[in-house]
């Protein structure tokens, strides 16, 4: 396995494998690497002939300083997991190649960026597809993998890649999740213990949800049901839970349509999103 850490090298890296017709997997991620990030690099390198992993703790997508220092920094262990994965290329950016000088040009998702997360993190979304757009033109792959877990990350990065034209494949994968049902994040680290019992209660709820909608087809008691249950939660607040449209994420209640409910719930230090894809059963 070989780090780079020059967009020069990346650029070589490009000459070589367009001459040797090979594709480039692209796994890019801000390291405190989990079950989650090892199952889309396993997948990249099963699909592509080279594969590039990225670690970079990305400020722009951070909404304070606080929230940024605390974010797990532990590039010697992630090194290794890419290693004992067969990746062939970490790509370690200089801050300097992302951010230089005078830097002032941001990409900024439309409508998809505003709900959810995005109303509830200003600028994250802006930070996140801008470094993603970078990313992509730096390592320029054919492909490249993300959790669904980051359900309006991976759908805003789908909408940007239609809408600019970038020449690559986005591929969503499914949610890893602890024995528990904790969806697995490099944040779990941040719970206290008491959350940590009661936090996987929210992938619970999202599951019983989408079982009762799709046995009673009624989104609407489904929902409220939902919600009551999110609500008792002891050591966690509700910040957002809603149904909405798969692609374009507009809340919605139109059964007709395949559906995703998303939710984020608010522990003392750290919060915590899921979502589950439900489906009316007469669809
Ligand atoms: O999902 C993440 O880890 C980050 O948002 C990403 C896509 C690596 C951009 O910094």
């Amino acid at each position: 396995m070989h780090i780079l850490r020059s967009i020069d090298e990346l650029r070589s890296l490009r000459s070589q494998t367009t001459a040797a017709s090979q594709t480039i997997g692209f796994v890019p991620t801000m390291g405190a690497l989990h079950l989650g990030h090892s199952e889309l690099l396993k997948a990249s390198v099963a699909k592509a002939d080279i594969t590039v992993a990225s670690i970079f703790i990305n400020p722009m997508q951070f909404n304070s300083d606080a929230d940024l220092a605390k974010y797990p920094r532990t590039v010697e262990e992630d090194l290794e997991i890419c290693s004992q994965l067969n990746v062939n290329y970490v790509y370690l950016p200089q801050t300097s190649d992302i951010y230089p000088e005078a830097f002032d040009t941001s990409v900024t998702p439309g409508s998809l960026g505003s709900l959810f997360e995005g109303a509830s993190r200003p600028g994250h979304f802006a930070g996140m597809a801008t470094v993603v757009v970078k990313l992509f033109n730096i390592v320029q792959p054919n492909i490249a993998f993300f959790g669904k877990k980051d359900y309006q990350q991976l759908a805003i990065i789908r909408r940007f890649v239609a809408d600019l034209n970038f020449p690559i494949d986005i591929c969503g994968m499914e949610t890893i999740r602890e024995a528990d049902g904790l969806a697995l994040s490099s944040r779990n680290a941040q719970l206290t213990s008491d959350e940590r019992q009661e936090a996987p209660r929210f992938h619970e709820i999202l599951g019983a949800f989408a079982k009762g909608f799709a046995e009673t087809n009624s989104l609407n008691n489904a929902y409220a049901h939902a919600l009551e249950e999110l609500r008792s939660m002891k050591h966690f607040q509700v910040d957002y839970f809603d149904v909405a449209e798969r692609e374009t994420l507009k809340p919605s209640r139109d059964t007709s349509k395949p559906l995703v409910v998303l939710g984020a719930i608010l522990g003392s230090q750290v919060r915590l999103i899921d979502n589950q894809e439900v489906q009316n059963s007469e669809i």
